[in-house]
Parts: structure tokens; sequence; C-alpha cells
């Protein structure tokens, strides 16, 4: 059965919440906690290893209660069971939303089209788990019987993302082969990256769910080129496997039958990680670790699948950055953890939200008239602090932001440690709090400071306060509370769409940029030049003609 269609504007709740807006959008937080000594405990949820603290955020128990009635009022229960069992909630491509299949239990019965997926699911994760012990181990050999020492992942968005930020994740865990990912079809990415490899000793894993990409078989082509160079044809089979749904087209690319991993047209590429695209996840760091990750992942799905909503943290973040983006008019939200191991999830979560939300009509096939996806972007604190922190303390933009720390460091270096933990709680801290007129002066007193020169810069010293976070501490970055964060933003992506009564798990507005590649690809290598624009033609023929 489809999602149910439902305008949010046209509910109860949300013309409450337009009410309630008006009455408390100006409210300071900091007046909340001083009324209520229990705010912060009111508004945490604690689950597992996790613990989130949601209370600095310009909300009250009213806010919360009727964003559950939203949520109520547009039948989050109903689209979460079908979400989970399988039905085409992907309605415009027909298809099912199961990546949370790939990490339930072997004998969980989930079935598209009356067919039960966890048999195939299972085989496919037997496959990994040997193929990926036997290059570890150096079982499997090289083509002049030499150990594997390297592997590329050959893919983009999707086929990369997830793969990338998770090695670079898990590094700490990591084994002794050297992982690398090649994603840009500019040629600088995949020279840069053969530069240093040896094809003897090197695996390339090609991963595209379509097997039509054009970045990623440019790159697999010439990597394959390369390859032949120094082995035989017939050597191919020992050092190219490929991850994909297209069977034909990897068997046209040269792929042996026992090289090729199959995934299924209902995981979607930016939710893949978990299949059989995460292959140089599970050889990086172990099939053991890759399948801690899947099961961290499970319990999410299960806090969220089973949680009542005010206690669900997928549902609470959902609902809260619903707040911002459709009342407060907040157009981004930053995402901020606290570890160098987590560089890349903000890129990750970048294709995983603004790919998914950043729909502009509804699921009548009519044009929205509120906010949709919201722009994500951030970097790991405490770097970002010393790049663009100013503008979240002090600039014109409302910029709700995720504080994601770890309680135990992996590396037990305590001084480094209590530093970056000092950090993190400072910066919720004084985004809360922020500094008054009264506080800057008589700092500025204490430093003898003359009373023009404190006129003169006092309205530059105060920080107005006020700017909400969500702080996500968790025990440890492990491969399952990995897992679980994963999964916790994955089901927040679902929240929101059901929300915004969009469909989350197609993305069309990336086809036109494609298509116009490939014209235009035939207007470069061709003397020549078709009608566009007047602006896209005079940058053609200069090009052209420099080039
Ligand atoms: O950018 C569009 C997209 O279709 C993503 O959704 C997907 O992850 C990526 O391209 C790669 O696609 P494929 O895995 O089919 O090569």
């Amino acid at each position: 059965m489809p999602l149910q269609k439902t305008n949010p504007t046209q509910t109860g709740a949300w013309k409450k919440l337009a009410d309630h807006f008006r009455k408390i959008g100006n409210a300071e937080m900091k007046g909340y906690f001083n009324e209520d000594p229990e705010r912060a405990s009111r508004f945490t949820v604690q689950w597992n290893d996790f613990y989130v603290d949601y209370s600095k955020n310009r909300i009250t128990q009213e806010t919360m209660d009727l964003l559950l009635s939203l949520a109520e009022e547009v039948q989050l229960k109903d689209a979460i069971q079908k979400y989970f069992s399988g039905d085409l909630i992907n309605e415009t491509e027909q298809r099912a939303v199961l990546h949370t299949a790939l990490r339930s239990a072997k004998d969980a019965e989930i079935t598209v089209d009356g067919i039960n997926v966890m048999p195939g699911v299972f085989a496919v994760k037997e496959k990994i788990k040997t193929f990926s012990e036997s290059i570890i181990s150096g079982e499997k050999k090289g083509y002049t019987g030499k150990a594997f020492t390297d592997v590329v992942n050959i893919g983009i968005g999707g086929s990369d993302l997830g793969p990338a930020m998770v090695t670079e994740a898990l590094k700490f865990y990591k084994n002794h082969l050297n992982v690398h990912f090649v994603s840009n079809v500019d040629g600088d990415h995949v020279h840069e990256t053969l530069k240093n490899l040896d094809p003897e000793t090197t695996l390339f894993v090609i991963v595209s769910k379509t097997f039509t990409t054009q970045e990623t078989l440019s790159n697999a082509t010439t990597i394959k080129n390369w390859f032949l160079k120094n082995a035989g044809q017939e050597d191919v089979a020992k050092h190219f496997v490929a991850v994909s749904t297209n069977l034909p087209k990897i068997a046209e690319f040269g792929i042996a039958d026992e090289n090729i991993f199959p995934m299924w047209d209902w995981v979607g590429g930016r939710f893949s990680l978990w299949s059989a695209v995460g292959l140089s996840i599970a050889l990086a760091v172990g099939y053991d670790n890759f399948n801690k990750l899947l099961k961290g992942a499970q319990a999410m799905d299960e806090h969220f699948r089973t949680t009542d909503f005010k206690d669900n943290i997928p549902v609470i973040l959902a609902l809260i950055a619903t707040w911002y983006n459709n009342f407060f008019d907040a157009e981004s939200e930053a995402i901020i953890p606290y570890t160098q191991y987590l560089s890349r999830f903000s890129a990750y979560l970048q294709q995983g939200i603004m790919e998914s939300n950043g729909k502009s009509v509804d699921r009548a096939g009519n044009r929205v008239d509120y906010q949709t996806g919201t722009i994500i972007w951030g970097e790991p604190g405490t770097n970002s602090q010393h790049a663009f922190f100013q503008l979240i303390h002090q600039g014109t933009k409302l910029i709700p932001a995720d504080f994601i720390g770890f309680v135990h460091s992996l590396h037990g270096d305590k001084d480094h440690h209590d530093k970056l933990m000092a950090n993190f709680f400072a910066q919720t801290e004084a985004l809360l709090q922020g500094k008054t007129e009264g506080e800057v002066t008589a700092e500025l007193k204490a430093k003898n400071t003359g009373e023009e020169e404190l006129r003169r810069l006092l309205p530059f010293k105060v920080f107005e306060g006020n700017k909400p976070t969500n702080t996500i501490l968790v025990d440890k970055l492990t491969p399952e509370s990995l897992g679980a964060l994963i999964a916790m933003y994955e089901h927040k992506i679902f929240v929101q769409g059901v929300i915004w009564n969009i469909f989350s798990y197609d993305q069309w507005g990336v086809e036109l940029g494609k298509q116009l590649a490939s014209n235009i690809l035939k207007d470069i290598q061709s003397p020549e030049t078709a009608r566009h624009d007047s602006s896209t033609t005079n940058l053609l023929e200069y090009f052209k003609k420099k080039s």
C-alpha cells in the first residue's frame, strides 16, 4: 500500500503550531531553564549507549505535544509499518524501500512481490564474509601469486560516500589493507590514485547499482586498461569484482561470475552501505566488524519501529528539525561530530538527506507551498569552531546544530579527550547562553577598559545566544554505535519525508544534468556545437578553441 497523502499544513496540529510559534518564537531558552529545573532530564532520551539531550531547543512541552500530534495526524505509525514491511513506498519508481532488511535477523520474513528477501540477503552476506576473509588472510592472491595490499572502490554517490565515510570512521579497527576510493570522473582522481598502486597486489571493487553511471564506468575502464598494461585478460578475474543490480552489464564488462555481488532495486543507492556496496568496509575492518555495524543499525531500527514517539530518538530529532525548518524558516542544519574519524559524516549525510528530501512536489503531484529538505553541512569539532562557528554564534541566520560526541576516546589519551570534550560542551552552552551586555561590560571593566572604548566595543562583543542544539553523546565510536548513528539519521529522513508529504526515495533531480552532460560531451568531441543558450555556446566555443 502507498503512503497516505496528507498535506501537513492542512492538519489541526500544523495550525496550532503556527499559533504557538507566534507566541513562543522569540522566547529565550535561558528563561525555560530558569523556570524548570527538570528541563534537561525532561528533554533527554537515553537508549542503549546513546544519551540524547534535546533540551537546548526553542521548545516547550506544548511544542513537543503539538509536534507529536502532527506525527499522528500525518499517520506516521502507519507509514513506519509500511516502510518496514516492504510496501511500495517509493511510488514513482514502484519500489519497496528495504535497507532495513539488510540488517534484519536471518529468520525475519520480509517479502517483496510475495517473495521473502531474507535468504538472498544472507546468501550475499555469506559471500561478503568468505570473500573478504580470503583477501584479508592472503589466501586469495593476485595474478603473480602475491597477497593483496590495496583495495580500490570505484563508485560514486551512494556507491562511494557510505563505504568511504564508514571506512574512515572505523579506521581504528582497520587491518593491513589500504582502501582507496575513486569517484570523480575528473582524471586527477583516478590517475593520482593509480600513481602509488601496484597492479600485482591491488584489488578493484566496482560498485554501481545501475552499472550505467558515466563516472564509474569511465574510471573502471581506465583502471582496467592500466591493469592490462601489466597483466593479461585472464588475470582480470583475480583482481576485479563488481557490486550491482545490473548483472548483464557486469558480464559485458568482463567480470567473472564468481566475482559478482548482487544487490536489489529495493535498496536505494544512498542507503546501500549495508549491502554488498559495503564490501570495501568488510575488506578494511573485517567481516565481523561489518556485521557489528549492521547489528547496531538493527538495534536502532527496533528502537524506531517500536518506541513511543515521545521517547523515539529519530522521531524527536525529525520533529524538532521540522519545527525550525517550517516555522522559524531555518534553511540549514549543521552536523558537528567531535571526532576526526567522522570527518566524512556530513558529506555522507548531505547525499542521504538532501537527495532524499530535496523535493518540491508532494505525493499527490502538486507543488508544495511550504519548505521541505534542509541544507546540511558540517565539519568535525574543534576545527569547525575555528572556521565557521563565528556565523553560527553571531551571524543573522538561525542554524540548528547536532553535536555528536563520545564519552570514551579510542586512543585513550585522556588529556586530548578532556580538551576535546570541554569544547564540545562549551559550544552548546555558549550557543544557549550567549553573552549579555552586562556580562561584556563587567568583562571589559575588569580589564580596565575606558568608558568610551567600552561603549565602542560593546555591540560587537555581545552574543545573543538562544541558538538551538541537540547533544548526541555516545559511549564510544564502535562499529555498533556507528551503525546506530547512521540508522538514526536514515529514520529522521524518513519521518521528515512523511511529514512533508514528499517521496524521499527517488532522485529525478539529478537526471537533467546527466542528460545535458552527455549532449555537451558530443559537442566537445565534434567540430560542431549544437545550439544552446548564448552563455553556454560561448563557453563551449571558448573551451574548444583553447583546449
Ligand atoms: O547521483 C544520482 C545517483 O543515482 C545516486 O542516487 C547514486 O547513489 C549514484 O547516482 C550512483 O549510482 P550507481 O550506484 O547506479 O552508479
